[in-house]
């Protein structure tokens, strides 16, 4: 089993939508898939069409089992939900023993029961940051392409690199930052694609995601793009002749994602 954390200290740049189309990706693939809403605004929940609730909080808080609070959300694919509830969860935490670790504790028990956990974080560096990160075999960074996004996108991997402060503890390993809403022409875009690769080494950029009123469109419907507009370009990419391509010779887009994700994941 493997948990891939979608994070960012900053809102509103693709984390959610990141986590939901790996997420059911994967399940479509035959992969048994938890999804872990962290976020106590419950985006996961409705980006696939399930009402919020307090599952993250009686697992954390009132201690019961994965299995008793996860809900199938498609074929392969349970989540775990989330609502307000979950952000008093950290002062819960803060007065336990270990409370760093009581996430990857909890988590643990997923072992048996699935082949991928993904968790949808929530903006902020709080507890449950550093508990799902300590969590995490691996990094997701979604960002988009403006001047002071990229600067958030330098502290989280900071944050995560320094977790190896922490004994006993494996830093996540970082899959990639995540160019998304992607604006091919501008000007501006393409600079910050160049200090990006600079800041962070460039086998560390993943082919961006487009820019499409499709991904709008399919989460306030409650549907994935897979479901939605599967031949967008969000979900499958742009044309391209260059060297990195994915399985449909196009560049970019969820459907690149998910493949760089399940090869680094063999
Ligand atoms: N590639 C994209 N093109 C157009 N809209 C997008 C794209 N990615 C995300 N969005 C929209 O932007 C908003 C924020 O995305 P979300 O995934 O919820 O960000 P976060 O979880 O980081 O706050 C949502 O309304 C989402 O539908
Ligand atoms: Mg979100």
């Amino acid at each position: 089993m493997k948990i891939i954390s979608v994070a960012n200290q900053k809102g509103g740049v693709g984390k959610t939508t990141t986590a939901v189309h790996l997420a059911h990706w994967f399940a479509m693939e035959g992969y048994q898939v938890l999804l872990v809403d962290f976020d106590a605004q419950g985006h996961a929940c409705l980006s696939l069409g399930i009402e919020k609730a307090d599952g993250l909080f009686r697992l954390m808080v009132n201690d019961y089992s994965i299995s008793e609070v996860a809900i199938e959300a498609r074929p392969n694919l349970h989540l775990i939900q989330s609502d307000k509830t979950t952000n008093r969860i950290k002062y819960f935490m803060s007065d336990q023993p270990m409370r760093e670790f009581m996430i990857a504790n909890k988590l643990s028990e997923a072992e048996s029961l699935y082949d991928l956990v993904i968790i949808d974080q929530a903006p902020g560096s709080d507890l449950l940051q550093i508990g799902s990160l300590i969590a995490s075999d691996s990094l997701i960074v979604p960002t988009r392409m403006d001047q002071l996004a990229l600067d958030s996108v330098l502290e989280i991997i900071t944050s995560a690199r320094a977790l190896g402060n922490y004994p006993n503890v494996d830093p996540p390993q970082l899959i990639g930052v995540l160019p998304n809403e992607f604006d091919l022409i501008t000007k501006e875009t393409l600079q910050n694609i160049e200090r990006l690769q600079k800041a962070v080494g460039s086998h560390f950029v993943l082919p961006p995601i487009p820019r499409d009123t499709s991904v709008r469109e399919a989460s306030s419907r409650g549907m994935t793009l897979w479901e939605y507009a599967p031949t967008s370009r969000a979900a499958i990419g742009y044309e391209n002749e260059g060297p990195i391509v994915n399985s449909q010779n196009r560049v970019g887009g969820y459907l690149h994602l998910c493949e760089i994700v399940r090869d680094a994941s063999r």
